[in-house]
């Protein structure tokens, strides 16, 4: 799949996905208007701006597919296990139609760009889509995306609360009283959105991993005032550095992936030292939170795959849930091995940034949050199948935490739920609720008339019964409806007759899976009083 952001407006704007609004629109009326829409919204026409305004395009979880051209939402997960699995290195050109205007030194002007606010207590106007290309002396390039806040015409703030190699990167460079040049890249197909977002572990190239999606090099270029690549297909790149400010300088507040207001964040300040965008270039702004979730999720579904086969454990379903934002919550099924519930959760918890995972056994459905909530009230005993992980490295970002002083990272707890049937408990505990002749017996044949045929047997066919039912016990014992359809020939009130002959002749018991036998047999259950 070799197709660039533009073609990919093209191809969404002929499944009418993507809507032109021609007429003039206030900015202030951007972040509103998208959210309310189920398309992808380009403006044309942005009061005070020379440059459309576009937004949404991954908004739903059909045009994800649509981006990665996959038909199931599970293939995007197989897209990117490929893409790690076989990166492939990007590939350098000399130049790009993203320099066709260049603003350097005092021409630099972010308010020339559409920035919209998005929601109500944003802190100012956000770069949301900017995918980040750094480099780091001992480290290589890393690529990654970062809200921006717009401050001044060539000074913004970088979002690196949360601790993830950006930040580290960042931190070095502070540690050593030297700026951290940065590219950002804005306006790309979501394939590079998709392998920006992959936290990668350090020293391994996301562009790579995006090239490996693709299944062709992904194009970088060289910027124009920083030793760094840009994604040579954007629409607009910034090129700037984190100043050594540490994390000193208040920005937000920001709209979450928890769809929830994020509190004031402490960051360093970016100094911006050029912008290029194509002549016609649009800005393209990701709109918080929907727009984050549809390639994130898979990027924690192949991520806790590959951390559980590392741990040996055969897993059947995975799904990040939605109520966990795609980024907390993880409901595993597994075919388990005794213990694997617990290693299952332990391998699970080391995965990004999940806080609270549920593993179940196989015969649970995990996308069916009913089936699963049974599974956890009938399998899971507190003091025997919650593990609970203090002190683990945590997303500062989760409202739940404390507050902490400015630049100090917070951990968090980790919660696993092993809601699989335990050792040592017996299975047919768990036998469900099963109706006989379900496959032959339809209510809506009877509703239209179907009748049943059985011949009401004689009185005088009742000892028949006693004895054949006898004969039958004697050979094995057999659940009541089984011996029932056995001995069919009888009609059920006969059968059930018979057996209360028997069973007022002290004949009949129970085995102790509860099926009927001939008392003082073999198979018999051993009453308390006859221990
Ligand atoms: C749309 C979008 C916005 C994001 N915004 C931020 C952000 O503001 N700050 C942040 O630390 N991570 C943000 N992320 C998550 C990082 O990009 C992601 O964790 C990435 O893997 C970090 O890479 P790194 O560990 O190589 O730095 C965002 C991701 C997406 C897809």
């Amino acid at each position: 799949m070799n197709e660039n952001f533009r073609e990919f407006l093209e191809r969404l704007r002929a499944a009418q996905q993507l809507v032109d609004i021609r007429q003039p629109v206030d900015i202030r009326h951007v972040g509103t208007l998208v959210d309310q829409s189920d398309k992808a919204l380009l403006f044309h026409n942005v009061i005070g701006y020379d440059m459309p305004l576009l937004s949404g395009i991954i908004r739903t979880q059909e045009r994800a597919m649509m981006a990665m051209g996959c038909d199931n939402y599970s293939d995007i997960e197989k897209m990117l296990a490929h893409g790690i699995q076989n990166p492939i290195a990007p590939k350098y050109v000399a130049t790009s139609a993203t320099k066709e205007v260049i603003y350097k030194g005092d021409d630099v002007d972010l308010f020339r760009l559409p920035v919209p606010m998005s929601s109500i207590f944003d802190g100012g106007p956000m770069i949301t889509a900017g995918i980040v290309i750094s480099r780091d002396p001992e480290h290589g390039l890393n690529s990654g995306i970062y809200r921006f806040m717009v401050k001044e015409k060539a000074l913004s703030g970088i979002d690196i609360v949360t601790p993830n190699n950006m930040r580290m990167f960042a931190q070095r460079a502070y540690e050593q009283g030297r700026p951290c040049p940065i590219s950002i890249s804005i306006g790309n197909h979501p394939v590079e959105i998709m392998g920006a977002g992959y936290r990668a572990p350090i020293g391994v190239d996301e562009m790579a991993i995006a090239g490996g999606i693709r299944g062709a090099a992904v194009e970088l270029a060289p910027c124009e005032t920083v030793d760094l690549p840009y994604i040579a297909d954007s629409e607009i790149v910034i090129e700037a550095e984190i100043l050594p400010t540490g994390w000193t300088q208040p920005e937000g507040r920001f709209g979450e992936f928890t769809a929830l207001m994020g509190g004031l964040h402490w960051n360093p300040d970016v100094r911006i030292k050029a912008i290029m965008h194509r002549r016609d270039a649009m800005y393209y702004s990701l709109h918080m939170p929907w727009e984050n979730t549809w390639l994130a999720a898979p990027t924690r579904y192949q991520a806790i795959r590959s951390a559980l086969r590392t741990a040996g454990v055969q897993v059947k379903d995975i799904n990040v849930t939605l109520g966990g934002r795609a980024f907390w919550h993880a409901v595993i099924s597994i075919r388990k091995q005794a213990g694997e519930g617990k290693n299952a959760l332990l391998a699970a918890l080391s995965v990004m940034d999940l806080k609270h995972v549920v593993v179940v056994d196989d015969d649970i459905d995990v996308f069916n949050g009913e089936e699963v909530e049974w599974a956890i009230a009938t399998r899971v005993q507190g003091d025997r199948d919650l593990i609970v992980i203090p002190g683990a490295r945590a997303k500062p970002l989760d409202p739940s935490l404390p507050v902490m002083p400015p630049g100090m990272v917070p951990t968090g707890a980790k919660v696993g739920v092993d809601a699989t049937i335990s050792e040592g408990i017996p299975h047919e505990r768990y036998d469900r609720i099963s109706y006989a002749y379900a496959d032959t017996a339809k209510i809506a044949d009877y509703v239209d008339g179907k009748a049943d045929s059985v011949h009401v047997s004689e009185p005088e066919q009742l000892e028949d019964a006693a004895t054949e039912a006898l004969a039958l016990l004697g050979a094995a014992p057999l659940y009541y409806t089984e011996l029932a359809e056995r001995l069919s020939k009888y009609d059920f009130r006969t059968l059930a007759r018979a057996l209360g002959e028997l069973h007022e002749r002290k004949q009949l018991w129970k085995t102790a899976e509860g099926k009927l036998c001939v008392r003082g047999s073999s198979f018999d259950a051993v009453p308390p009083t006859r221990r």
